[in-house]
């Protein structure tokens, strides 16, 4: 039953537009409507946005509830400034300091040691850290230093549903849910930013992005990755892994192995019936014979994978299949991310042959 109140979702066009003056006017009316207390979608280098002001408590429960995401599951503050992140998080460690003059702006949050007050409880879930994270993406950027305000965002998705790179995911899903959004095109990296916790001895890796931790290793040395890589299986440290994520509306199988093995699952399940999707790459498109192939990237360049990953689930859903088969990727750099959304999405399905 839909329980949230449905609004006229605004959106506001900056993709293309060379006209500065325009694009000031259009972001200074979302800020505002941020000030206001209302929720509001953007574009960041990894994928869109539903942010609030992160200190009112009744602003954050509105993403909550546009979402259905699970309050146990906290949120991501985005900041434009050093200054900005040291208002919500202190005292910084020494670590943290060193990783964000390095990374930052860019797909790194760092979980912290929480100032007490700074942003709604609701926010961090309870908990004595606060994920914080400056996105490198000029609209993102500006939203936040015309608001003002600290902004919290998850990705702009109903929970459980792949995250949005575009502006057209978003309102598939949220549409009538929020006040508005920032369409400022199809975001670059296409993953979601990498989640490293900072407020132990070793920083650990919660969930795998778009910095990988072979550039992490090279600036801090050892960094250690949460249990089974973020998995379901292990207590979760990062509380938003427990959950299915990412998931197309048909069942997903990774098959790891040649696609002479995968070509043969497909034509078995064919002969029972049903109607086949294969994830591939542009090297492996013309190898298959099944109902609907979609190639997202090209294995020479995961960075193209991860950016086409998300859309190619949800245009699974515009197909009428009723199970696909995805191939598998190198867990090495960003294939690390790419695998970690491809299990949540599979609901952990891995066939090995
Ligand atoms: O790239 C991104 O990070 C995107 C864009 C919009 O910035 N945001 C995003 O937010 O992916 P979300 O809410 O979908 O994922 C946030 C992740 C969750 O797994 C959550 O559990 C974890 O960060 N997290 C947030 N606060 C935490 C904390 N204090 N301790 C541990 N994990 C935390
Ligand atoms: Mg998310």
């Amino acid at each position: 039953m839909e329980k949230v109140k449905r609004v006229k979702t605004r959106v506001w066009i900056v993709d293309n537009i060379v006209d500065k003056q325009q694009v000031y006017q259009q972001i200074r009316e979302a800020a505002e409507w941020l000030r206001a207390g209302e929720v509001v979608a953007f574009p960041t280098e990894t994928v869109y946005g539903l942010g609030a002001d992160a200190a009112n408590t009744a602003a954050v429960e509105k993403i909550f509830e546009a979402k259905g995401r699970p309050s146990d599951n906290p949120l991501i503050v985005h900041v434009a400034s050093r200054a900005q992140a040291e208002a919500v998080a202190t005292p910084l460690p020494p670590v943290a300091e060193t990783l964000m003059e390095r990374f930052w702006p860019g797909p790194l949050t760092l979980v912290l040691p929480k100032r007490a007050g700074a942003v709604s409880e609701r926010v961090t879930a309870g908990l004595p850290t606060v994920a914080v994270r400056m996105p490198d993406h000029p609209l993102a950027l500006a939203l936040i230093e015309a608001s003002g305000l600290a902004l919290a965002a998850p990705s702009a998705n109903r929970s459980g549903r792949p995250s949005p790179t575009t502006a057209a995911h978003v309102l598939a899903d949220l549409n009538g849910r929020i006040a508005g959004v920032i369409d400022g095109g199809p975001t670059g990296i296409g993953v979601e930013s990498t989640v490293l916790d900072c407020s132990g001895d070793v920083p650990v890796i919660l969930r795998p992005g778009g910095v990988t931790k072979e550039m992490l290793s090279e600036v801090i040395g050892h960094v250690a990755e949460a249990a089974g890589g973020g998995d379901e299986q292990e207590a979760p440290k990062a509380p938003g892994m427990k959950y299915t994520h990412y998931a197309p509306k048909a069942p997903l199988w990774i098959v790891a192995g040649p696609p002479a093995f995968l070509q043969q699952l497909v034509d078995e399940s064919r002969a029972e019936g049903k109607t086949v999707g294969v994830l591939t790459t542009e090297e492996n498109k013309d190898r298959y014979a099944a109902d609907v192939v979609l190639p997202c990237g090209t294995r020479r360049e995961l960075t193209t994978v991860a950016h086409r990953l998300y859309d190619t689930l949800r245009r699974f859903d515009e197909t009428n299949v009723d199970l696909i088969y995805s191939e598998a990727f190198p867990e090495e750099g960003l294939g690390a991310a790419i695998m970690n959304r491809l299990r949540k999405a599979a609901g952990g399905r891995v066939i090995s042959g």
